[in-house]
């Protein structure tokens, strides 16, 4: 058995969805997805998961109607403002990757905020992708290398100059809702990860679900590219 993975990234899909099956609009989708964001943080801070990345809002969602863009902003810095004192209680540091200039001003400051409350703390840290694209995010690591005057780019380079050069790569990825892609999400990152794709919808995901992932994730086997007998 794999000891528990110690970063987890989770695209958390079908808000939309389970929100329309239900008559309710995409944003109560979203509202009841911010509460699945919160039952699934502590399970994992419990379950003494030390990284957690979950993936809030991709380059292409600006593309969405703009009453949802907006909502989801005004969902995001209600939660960044209201669950600021949970985070510190629970020692769990707070951070960002993507784009954040792309941010509204009042997200950017919650942001901030919410990052410097909690720099400091380590029992698990929570990392929100935002304005995120895997693609974008290696282009302006390869950009910064240029900058510096790098001659030659070694892998080791590139993830030292990616939004994530603080985390190690996640042991495991899940994805909700019965999609099976990775959606420009993490995808330097993901080169060795275990994939878990599940049908349940993001809003019902639960601390429950959750173990399964992670047991699902203890039996594999993970050989990095070598033999069995190798990693034995
Ligand atoms: C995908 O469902 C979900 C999103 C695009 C947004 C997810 C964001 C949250 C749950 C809020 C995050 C907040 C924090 C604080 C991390 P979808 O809308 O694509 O669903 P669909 O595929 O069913 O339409």
């Amino acid at each position: 058995m794999n000891p528990i993975p110690q970063h987890i990234a989770i695209i958390m899909d079908g808000n939309g969805r389970w929100a329309v099956s239900r008559g309710l609009s995409r944003i109560e989708g979203h509202s009841k997805g911010i509460e699945t964001v919160e039952e699934i943080t502590m399970a994992c801070r419990e379950a003494g998961i030390k990284y957690l990345t979950l993936y809030a809002f991709s380059d292409e969602n600006w593309e969405r109607p703009a009453d949802e863009v907006h909502g989801l902003m005004k969902l995001l810095v209600e939660f960044l403002r209201l669950k600021k004192q949970k985070m510190i209680d629970n020692q769990i540091r707070f951070t960002a990757i993507g784009e954040r200039k792309r941010l509204p001003k009042t997200v950017q400051g919650a942001l901030q905020d919410i990052e410097n409350a909690t720099a400091s703390l380590d029992g698990m840290t929570l990392i929100v992708a935002l304005s995120y694209g895997s693609k974008n995010e290696i282009c302006r690591a390869v950009e910064r290398l240029i900058k510096k005057g790098s001659k030659v780019i070694t892998p080791e380079a590139v993830s030292a100059n990616l939004d994530t050069a603080d985390f190690p790569d996640p042991d495991l990825f899940i994805r909700t809702s019965g999609e099976i892609r990775i959606s420009n999400f993490l995808l330097w990152q993901l080169a060795y990860s275990e994939l878990y794709f599940t049908d349940v919808m993001w809003p019902e995901f639960t601390a429950k679900d959750l173990q399964e992932a992670i047991e699902n994730y203890r039996k594999r086997e993970r050989r990095f590219g070598k033999t069995s007998e190798q990693i034995c």
